[in-house]
């Protein structure tokens, strides 16, 4: 059993989640508008059908969804950005913004442009090489494609390699925001790298790439969890004084790791499940995993357990139950104490075993068809 740990005050940057995070709070403290059942409706109506991850308020938060809709429905083009900063292997909560960025594509045949930033954690972290980093961008990159994305119509992009795409814009966008605005957005302190400071430039250019070289202005959504929202919130005050429209962006609350509370983080790899980790690693760190349960069987059986702090519970919600009628017949064994914790792990950890197996499948597959997925000239 992982050890408890003491209640921390709510962080979420993008390079620090902490405590336990309040949602609607944020919602509030970042500015944005929970996403209505409406809004629901109308993605799903594009899409055939509402994805789990809407149904069940995982994306739950969003600046303009509205306008990017409008302007999808309008005849626009509707494009994609998202991306991952490469710093190790992938985990499932990396994972969760991607499958729905793939129904996105899907439901409005968008381009996706997918940026790996190798630059940002090769600067951030004192441990990585920019050698370590780079490779990690094409290590990663198979995981995104294993998730099924469109060769044709998405772009991942290298900030290291490709360099070229992105520096003249990012140079505009660096002389219009101010040390102190990236500082306060940020949190950055005297004693962070001029390299740390710089990078926030980089990750806005792909707002606007498509918007570049398509030669009109593109209506962009950006969807992936909210530690992303400052750099947004940075792009969103200077894109119109470049001629571009600003990102709209869908929100995601955190995949948890399977301590108790906090993210899924790669920093705590005891606690997390990697798309690379062999199938009997993922089930023993499952079986290993913080639940709801009471100490003891008869305990168990005569309380019943709590799944809305339960690790487990919360990989069937997030990722791995797709039917909502089981999901609540899990949550009503939890509760009445007729299903012990024990077997629920095995049960999920047998799960996450059969994704992972099919998964590492899908993901060797992609190497032959890596090029296909990268930034052309
Ligand atoms: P990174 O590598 O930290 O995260 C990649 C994506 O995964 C999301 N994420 C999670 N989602 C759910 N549960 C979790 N436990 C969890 N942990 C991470 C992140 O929100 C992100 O969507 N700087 C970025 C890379 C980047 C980017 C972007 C991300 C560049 N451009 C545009 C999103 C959109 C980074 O380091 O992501």
């Amino acid at each position: 059993m992982t050890e408890p740990k003491e209640p921390q005050e709510m962080v979420v940057t993008p390079w620090k989640v902490e405590g336990e995070v309040d949602y609607d709070r944020l919602i509030e403290q970042f500015g944005t508008k929970p996403i209505t059942q409406e809004l629901r409706e109308r993605l799903a109506k594009h899409a055939g059908y509402m994805h789990s991850q809407l149904r069940r308020g995982i994306f739950f938060s969003h600046r303009d969804l509205d306008w990017w809709l409008d302007a999808y429905e309008g005849g626009e083009p509707a494009g994609l950005y998202t991306g991952r900063g490469p710093s190790g292997p992938v985990h499932l909560g990396h994972l969760l913004p991607w499958f729905f960025t793939k129904y996105l594509q899907e439901a409005f045949g968008a381009e996706l442009y997918f940026q790996m930033t190798d630059d940002e954690k090769f600067v951030y972290n004192p441990e990585l090489t920019l050698e370590e980093t780079n490779a990690y961008t094409y290590e990663n990159a198979l995981d995104l494609i294993a998730v099924g994305l469109d060769p044709d119509k998405t772009h991942i992009i290298s900030d290291v390699d490709n360099i070229d795409h992105l520096y003249r814009t990012a140079l505009q966008v660096a002389k219009r925001v101010t040390y102190s605005t990236i500082r306060s957005v940020f949190g950055l302190t005297d004693s962070d790298n001029i390299g740390i400071i710089f990078f926030p430039a980089i990750q806005a250019v792909p707002c606007f790439l498509q918007s570049i070289r398509e030669d009109r202005k593109v209506a962009v959504l950006i969807p992936a969890a909210i530690d992303q929202d400052p750099y947004w919130r940075m792009t969103r005050d200077i894109a119109e004084k470049l001629g571009f429209y600003k990102p709209a962006q869908m929100h995601a609350k955190f995949l948890p790791g399977l301590g108790k509370g906090g993210k899924m983080s790669a920093s705590m790899p005891e606690t997390a499940v990697f798309t690379t980790d062999p199938p009997e690693v993922a089930e023993k760190k499952i079986m290993e995993a913080f639940t709801g349960g009471q100490p003891t069987v008869r305990e168990q059986k005569e309380k019943g357990g709590n799944p809305s702090i339960c690790s487990i519970y919360a990989y069937y919600y997030f990722l791995f139950e797709e039917d909502d009628g089981k999901l609540v017949e899990l949550e009503n064994e939890c509760r009445s104490g007729a299903l012990i914790c024990g077997d629920c792990k095995a049960r999920l950890a047998r799960v996450v075993s059969r994704f992972l197996v099919d998964f590492q499948r899908k993901r060797e597959k992609a190497r032959d068809r890596l090029e296909n997925f990268l930034i052309k000239s």
